[in-house]
């Protein structure tokens, strides 16, 4: 029997490649070339599997025209660029890749959140520009970070992470909300309160976004949220791009209705809404939350792991519908 062939739709580590040389006929994508969707769709001929990120839009139309495709495999956690209702009509079965970059993740979070509290970017850039004469008792001054209320809107791995960061080394209190209050068991050790959006939006002196994005959270915060947070709040997004309306966000900050927010994801990135560039109270970064060498290696290994044994009718270890796997070994 021949080798299922595997496209893999961006660069990755060699050893990843070498891994999937072992059991499958490997088309990699060594420059790194992002496909456009009739790339995509040309090179997903004949392939039984494809390794992805959360980059590339995987549609029903994609899927409808490569009936041989048996697995989608992410070397990401969120999946939203998949349509995983059309690839589990279709009997293929899409993974993630769970677990392997919660710390790392919410390392960065807490760190992006620390940074719009004290104004670490601005502070930066104040002082490389050579403003920097002389000490004065308002000179940056930021806001609390320890015994502050911690306020977290999606309560999955990484939110529990961020907590536990917040309430074990800062004394901060934590709320949450989540569509599932947590079990007791789960809340006590992070010491953290379920309360209604309400009330998150209107208490939380950090509000941290760490759901997944789904189109019925597509603005989940908006004009109308931002509105009801304290003014002296920052606004911190480690999630995805889309769950904040940043036109929305970027008005709130030049108003001042909230004093700062941290961003490492946007509606539209990379490009990112010119109206958040020119604002001093907001840090910026380009999606970096689990971009650390050791992470990413992970959440390829990962994906990989899913791919070989999708193929070889194995248990794929993380699969998002798991539904489909009687299928796949039939
Ligand atoms: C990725 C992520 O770096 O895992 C996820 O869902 O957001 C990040 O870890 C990013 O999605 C790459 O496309």
């Amino acid at each position: 029997m021949s080798r299922p062939t595997v496209l893999v739709a961006r660069a990755v580590f060699p050893e990843a490649i070498a891994r999937l040389r072992r059991h499958f006929e490997v088309e990699p994508n060594d420059d790194d070339t992002e496909y456009t969707h009739a790339e995509l769709m040309r090179r997903l001929r004949g392939k039984g599997g494809l390794l992805a990120t959360a980059g590339e839009p995987i549609d029903a139309a994609m899927l409808a025209a490569h009936p041989q495709l048996r697995a989608i495999c992410l070397m990401t956690v969120g999946y939203n660029n998949v349509d995983v209702a059309a690839a589990t009509r279709q009997g293929v079965v899409v993974t993630n890749a769970p677990g392997v970059l919660t710390e790392t993740t919410a390392d960065l979070g807490f760190a992006l959140m620390m940074a719009a509290a004290r104004r670490m970017s601005e502070a930066e850039r104040f002082l490389r520009s050579g403003r920097w004469t002389k000490w004065r008792y308002d000179l940056l001054v930021g806001s609390e970070v320890h015994g502050a209320t911690l306020g977290i809107l999606g309560m999955g791995r990484i939110g529990q992470a961020i907590a536990r960061r917040g309430a074990a080394g800062f004394g901060m209190r934590v709320i949450y909300h989540n569509r599932h209050r947590l079990p007791p068991a789960v809340e006590a050790p992070l010491g953290a309160r379920w309360v209604d959006k309400a009330t998150l939006l209107a208490e939380s002196d950090h509000l941290v976004l760490v759901l997944p994005y789904t189109p019925q959270n597509r603005h989940a915060i908006g004009a109308a949220e931002l509105a009801a947070m304290k003014p002296t709040a920052t606004l911190t997004n480690v999630a995805r791009g889309g769950i904040v309306d940043d036109a929305a966000l970027a008005a709130a900050l030049r108003e001042r209705r909230i004093a700062a927010a941290g961003l490492d994801v946007f509606e539209d990135e990379p490009q990112v809404h010119p109206a958040l560039l020119a604002l001093p109270n907001v840090v910026l970064l380009p999606h970096i939350g689990s971009a650390t060498e050791a992470t990413r290696r992970r959440m390829v290994g990962v994906a990989v792991d899913n791919l070989v044994a999708a193929l070889t009718g194995g248990a794929p270890p993380t699969p998002v519908n798991p539904e489909v796997l009687p299928l796949l070994r039939a």
